[in-house]
């Protein structure tokens, strides 16, 4: 693990969920206002000095298009994904993060170094193999945070994880699980799927929002949202 000043966790792989980036109930509806303020926050954090290492998922391009079973499955969803991470990447290209986008299907623990060391921005992306397998986002933040001992900051578009109405300030187990709701019911299986993730992989996360700079603020060490991992 990577151990911050104050002994925390640092947290600098992000995760941008397909709930945050796109609108859950339209197909191909990319949030710009959303991938403007989440490059901003970025662009932000690299000229505090810190090095993040992006990872999107697919919302409303590739979970929709996966979702519609024919001949074409494949194809359409491979190219939504293209599509998403070409509109992503072109508000963060201009708001100044030197970015090197990775297709889910291309990634490796070692080629996302390769590109950090050639002082550029990881950009990976869930995926689809041709074969029909999907790649997840979470499963390549899950495999990076273990590997390299960074924490994951999940960007959705809730606040955290709700328990009677509040945000729970950390996980740390599956039992409370059953009392565990998040604002949108609909996320809910995704964000337990996540927790899950997280908890077998031994990693430590933060669930949050893009709101009130929540993603410059946990890169920085600050708390916010729902800690997931080791509490205490
Ligand atoms: C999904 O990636 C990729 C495809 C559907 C091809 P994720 O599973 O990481 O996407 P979100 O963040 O849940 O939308």
């Amino acid at each position: 693990m990577v151990v911050g000043p104050a002994g925390s966790i640092t947290y600098r792989i992000i995760k941008i969920g397909g709930s945050a980036i796109t609108c859950k109930d339209v197909p191909h509806c990319f949030k710009v206002d959303v991938a403007k303020e989440i490059s901003k926050q970025i662009a932000r954090a690299i000229r505090e000095g810190m090095d993040p290492i992006l990872v999107h998922g697919g919302g409303s391009f590739g979970h929709y298009e996966a979702s519609i079973v024919d001949e074409g499955t494949v194809t359409r969803t491979s190219h939504a994904m293209l599509t998403l991470n070409f509109l992503i990447n072109s508000f963060l290209v201009k708001s100044g993060v030197m970015t090197y986008p990775i297709p889910g299907k291309f990634f490796t623990v070692d080629v996302t170094k390769s590109v950090i060391r050639q002082g550029m921005v990881p950009l990976l992306f869930g995926d689809i193999l041709p074969d029909g397998k999907i790649i997840s986002g979470d499963d390549i933040v899950v495999a990076l945070g273990k590997e390299l001992g960074l924490g994951i900051i999940f960007v959705t578009d809730v606040e955290g994880i709700l328990s009677q109405d509040r945000v729970m300030e950390c996980v740390d187990n599956d039992h409370a699980f059953p009392v565990m709701r998040t604002a949108n019911p609909d996320v809910t299986g995704g964000i337990l799927e996540k927790v899950r993730k997280v908890l077998n992989a031994g990693v430590e996360a933060v669930i949050t929002s893009y709101k009130g700079e929540n993603i410059l603020r946990a890169m920085r060490g600050e708390r916010v949202g729902t800690r997931v991992g080791k509490c205490g």
